[in-house]
């Protein structure tokens, strides 16, 4: 039987698995955080995709036959090679979906201006990405983007919730809604920005509507394993989680499940 394997740099794609396992629980799920290497967002293409293609390999070898990059800058700089050139060498029967595609689909359903904000790591801003995405499907949308390169080592560092990140959640916000006041819509596309929602909140105003990715990502994942029984079937369904880190499996188990609001246990894991 085959397991659904969920990827993150570190502790971003937690968003997106709490959703999977709120909203289709029945499944097995394998979660692996390359905290070790963490971040990826300021790094070249090159990289990201090496280190996502060696993470997406271990999920294999943990007898994920469908894997989840939950995780924006991934999907942005390694999701296409991964599936057009390693995948029918590799493992022509296993899957690896993306999270830009599934939000750019959903974009439309919230802006009413037709001025989206994006706020990203450097890597996915700079891939040019979501705009190439929403704008196949919504020409109209300007989307307008901003990195935020401080706010996931804020988030790793268990710094999300202290005094000191406003200042750099209300300096990017700023320079997003300067640079484009009419936005009424802001993605947050990178999986870890969830996490400082509550800031991200207080810095814009009532009439932005804030979107998170988990609840689309886990509403295209049930989605998808409908219309692909042949991936469905050899699922197993025992409700169960294993977690894997690339670091230390302490700091991560105090972490992830201060993220979860539940206790954890995890593993260590050498790619
Ligand atoms: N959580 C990841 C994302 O969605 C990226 C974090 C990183 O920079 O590693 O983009």
């Amino acid at each position: 039987m085959a397991r659904i394997g969920v990827f993150d740099s570190g502790y971003g794609g937690l968003t997106i698995l709490e959703k999977f396992r709120a909203l289709l629980p029945e499944y097995d799920y394998v979660y692996l955080g390359d905290n070790a290497r963490t971040p990826y967002g300021t790094r070249s293409f090159e990289v990201v995709y090496q280190y996502t293609l060696e993470c997406v390999k271990k999920l294999f070898e943990l007898d994920c036959d469908l894997v989840i990059l939950a995780c924006n800058t991934a999907s942005a700089k390694a999701l296409r090679t991964i599936q057009q050139k390693d995948l029918p060498l590799i493992a022509p029967n296993k899957r690896v979906l993306g999270v830009i595609r599934p939000t750019a689909e959903k974009i439309g359903d919230f802006t009413k201006t037709n001025h989206v904000g994006l706020l990203g790591t450097e890597g996915t801003i700079q891939s040019g990405s979501y705009p190439i995405e929403i704008n196949k499907l919504f020409p109209k949308i300007v989307v307008t983007g901003q990195a935020c390169p401080m706010w996931v080592p804020l988030i790793e560092n268990g710094e999300h919730l202290s005094d000191g990140a406003d200042y750099f959640v209300e300096k990017y916000i700023n320079k997003l809604l300067s640079a484009d006041p009419k936005i009424d819509t802001l993605v947050l596309a990178c999986t870890h920005y969830p996490l400082l929602v509550d800031k991200i909140k207080k810095h814009v105003g009532e009439h932005v509507q804030i979107i998170s990715q988990g609840p689309i990502i886990a509403d295209r994942l049930k989605d998808y394993l409908l219309r692909h029984p042949e991936m469905e079937t050899k699922l197993s369904k025992n409700g169960e989680c294993t977690f894997y880190t690339t670091e230390s499996v302490d700091k991560f188990k105090k972490s992830a499940s201060t993220f979860l609001q539940t206790n954890i246990e995890a593993n260590h894991i050498t790619l």
